[in-house]
């Protein structure tokens, strides 16, 4: 089956040589072809050009059927990669979101039971089933806002049983759903009521029973810490990622969320694929992050939900540090994975340029989510994961217009959504 789009007036983020991701002044450059074609082919992007080049006589000549579309006036966009979401949950947590409105901090309300415990009582009552059809809901939703890719974790079981349960419901989801989707091991995202004062406890019990039981049933693409102020410490962290890495499971850790935790050095020393939110980053740990393989990771709508401290976006960039972002989609800090308005967040409080985004939510995010060789731009062999826009005047006015969908048309693997 072929598909061959015509009359594209911008294509967005294509490569003609892939890259892994882009860093510094090259954040702000973004491969965009005017005036273009696309061809896909099953599920995979065949070829694309200018319109002046198209050759519709090789396309059509071997006989096969073409579906052609015209999108004069409109974009094609790479999908969103989500590099980082907590989209397997129970129920929501308004109350919360009252007791913030009312003062209290994220900690204050952790201290009280609520935040990701609050989740785990919940999940633990919660069948299969019921999680399964809750994620299902939420992946059609971020697929409908341009999500083509999603990492999701687990972390809200904090038992062995729980944290198996919430694993095979997002092994459920990469088979039943178009999205290309990654799973991470978050065992290490609280210390469960069960084990208060026994953190060290908890540790070992992630070591020596929950990850080798993730790992038996491959449950597990990478591993997470919670490495902060009030949650693990770098030598529980240092602890659990070794043991991760001779399961084979990469780590992509919290950070730097709280305080300068000493998370990042940790996710560097063990060559984490990205380290994630990162509040608090300062000299050093930029200075350890260049040159590092691991990618620095912003969760905008969190530090936004939660009124957090902004990460020095600009600092890093500037320094020559890659930069992705993402949603946290998750029920305590940030309900919405919604990664167009993760765009809007990072021009307006980031002060990141609308080509910095686009490449911070495409090819950067699909690095940190180790899917940057079948997705996060258009490039010849990769997955035909995108959209087509609704008219509209080019890539500025995606992150400019933050509240408006403006997606026509989806693609997912070379099929219309
Ligand atoms: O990424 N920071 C740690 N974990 C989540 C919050 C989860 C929750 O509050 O339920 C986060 O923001
Ligand atoms: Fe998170």
């Amino acid at each position: 089956m072929k598909t061959l789009i015509i009359n594209i007036k911008q294509l967005v983020q294509a490569e003609n040589t892939p890259r892994p991701w882009v860093a510094g002044k090259d954040m702000s450059r973004l491969g965009v072809i005017e005036n273009a074609w696309l061809l896909v082919e099953d599920d995979k992007i065949a070829s694309f050009g200018e319109m002046k080049d198209l050759d519709t006589e090789a396309i059509y000549s071997g006989g096969e059927i073409v579906k052609e579309i015209d999108a004069t006036g409109r974009l094609v966009v790479p999908s969103y990669c989500d590099s980082h979401t907590h989209l397997v949950y129970a129920g929501s947590r308004e109350i919360e979101y009252i007791d913030k409105i009312r003062g209290l901090s994220y900690e204050e309300i952790a201290k009280r039971g609520g935040g990701i415990l609050n989740s785990a009582e919940r999940i633990r009552k919660a069948s299969e089933e019921e999680l399964f059809d809750a994620a299902y809901d939420r992946i059609q939703e971020i697929a409908g806002f341009g999500t083509g890719a999603v990492e999701i974790k687990s972390g809200y079981g904090l038992d062995t049983e729980s944290e198996l349960k919430m694993l095979r419901v997002i092994r459920r989801l990469k088979q039943e759903t178009p999205l290309l989707i990654k799973s991470t091991f978050l065992g290490a995202h609280a210390v469960p009521a069960e084990y208060k004062g026994r953190q060290t406890e908890y540790v070992d019990l992630i070591i020596n029973e929950m990850i080798p039981m993730v790992a038996a049933e491959e449950l597990a693409d990478y591993i997470d810490v919670f490495c902060d102020k009030g949650f693990f410490t770098v030598e529980d962290t240092d602890r659990m990622l070794n043991a991760g890495m001779k399961y084979g499971m990469r780590a992509k850790i919290h950070a730097n969320e709280l305080d300068y935790s000493g998370g990042i050095q940790v996710g560097v020393k063990y060559d984490a694929l990205s380290v994630d939110h990162l509040e608090y980053v300062g000299d050093e740990e930029i200075a350890c992050l260049l040159g590092s393989e691991t990618m620095p990771t912003v969760l905008p709508g969190a530090a936004f939900f939660l009124n957090m401290p902004y990460s020095p976006v600009r600092k890093m960039i500037e320094a020559g540090l890659p930069v992705a972002l993402a949603s946290d989609y998750n029920p305590g800090s940030s309900p919405s994975g919604n990664m167009k308005f993760i765009m809007s967040l990072g021009c307006i409080n980031y002060k990141m340029l609308p080509e910095e985004v686009i490449n911070a939510t495409t090819l950067n995010s699909a690095y940190a989510m180790g899917v940057q060789d079948e997705v996060g731009s258009i490039a010849v062999g990769k997955l035909a994961n995108f959209y087509i826009t609704t008219p509209i005047s080019g890539i500025e006015y995606l992150p400019y217009a933050y509240t408006a969908n403006l997606i026509e048309t989806i693609f997912l693997k070379g099929e219309q959504y």
